[in-house]
């Protein structure tokens, strides 16, 4: 495995942004060189350690994803090699973990779709038994499989704010019906042929995030990254139980260390920066990933 990057540094490259876990560079005016890094994200706070091999795992994973549903809707991938837009003493940067995709008009939408009741989903629901206005059977418990996935689209947060949950309709005000419909429904077929599948390899796929944009000719295209656990509760088949929490297939170790971590005594308040991780945790969470992609995969 090559070395961990904690982040990228080019400089043949305009940096278009930093994300929690992806840096973005501009490659003309048409395409972005996704270079996914070994940053790590926990309670919305990146810790300062890198985790060995995350980024090319994720890189792998959403790879073979937009593989497997390219039949469904097309997707930002040029096929190009991100090597071929770099200097040479930035190979070793790129290697493996980065995406060279078209630049994309993104939609001011998230495409969200759930199959199973959790996180802010088995919130809303206990308070109004319903989610993003998506009426729901009652008694239903927490991380209940759904009778029918459904799409609960959310709005895309400024850097650092939470994003927020919003109905169908609001989301049609936003960037009209015709085009809603068509997202909700590529979206919902791209969850579903997904987590069938995965439920073959032993992972539940209880929700995940798509993002969509439009290319030059207006039509609809799949971008961002897909299906990882970065965008997605990915849940051991394992460790499946209704009416509890399920752990997280790939954070779980470094949740567990956090919320037992102290810094001068007091527990961690779940603000940057993070206590510094244990090498094992590194190690254990490192190797939830190659296992995931191993999984997915054999
Ligand atoms: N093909 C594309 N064309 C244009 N924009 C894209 C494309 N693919 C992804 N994006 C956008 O690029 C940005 C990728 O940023 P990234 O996911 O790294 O960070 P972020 O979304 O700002 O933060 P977070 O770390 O919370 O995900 C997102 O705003 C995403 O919508
Ligand atoms: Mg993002």
């Amino acid at each position: 495995m090559a070395t961990a990057l904690l982040q990228s540094s080019l400089h043949s490259l305009p940096l278009l942004a930093r994300g929690k876990v992806r840096d973005n560079y501009a490659v003309g005016e048409d395409r972005i060189l996704m270079i996914a890094s070994d940053r790590l994200s926990a309670f919305d706070v990146v810790m300062g350690e890198p985790i060995p091999g995350k980024g090319e795992l994720l890189t792998k994973m959403a790879l073979f994803w937009f593989d497997r549903l390219g039949h469904v809707v097309p997707n930002h991938l040029t096929g190009e090699a991100p090597e071929s837009v770099v200097a040479p003493d930035e190979v070793g940067q790129v290697q493996g973990r980065a995406m060279l995709v078209k630049r994309l008009k993104p939609l001011p939408v998230e495409a969200v779709v759930r199959g199973y009741l959790a996180g802010s989903g088995w919130k809303e629901y206990q308070e109004s038994q319903s989610v993003c206005g998506v009426a729901l059977p009652a008694g239903l418990k927490n991380a209940s499989k759904l009778p029918e996935p459904i799409f609960t689209p959310a709005t895309k947060a400024e850097m650092g704010e939470h994003d927020e949950n919003i109905s169908f309709e609001r989301m049609a005000e936003i960037v009209g019906r015709e085009l809603s419909e068509k997202v909700r429904d590529v979206a919902i077929r791209l969850y579903k042929e997904a987590a069938a599948y995965a439920l073959t390899k032993g992972i539940i796929i209880a929700d995940t995030k798509f993002e969509f944009g439009l290319d030059a000719d207006g039509t609809l295209t799949l971008m961002d990254e897909v299906l990882t656990p970065d965008s997605s509760r990915y849940w051991p088949v394992e460790g499946y139980q209704e009416g509890i929490n399920p752990p997280s297939y790939d954070k779980q170790f470094v949740r567990d260390w956090l919320e037992q971590a102290t810094v001068d005594g007091q527990p961690w308040g779940k603000k940057a920066p993070a206590p510094a991780l244990p090498a094992d945790v590194i190690e254990r969470t490192a190797s939830k990933y190659r296992e995931a992609l191993d999984r997915l995969t054999r």
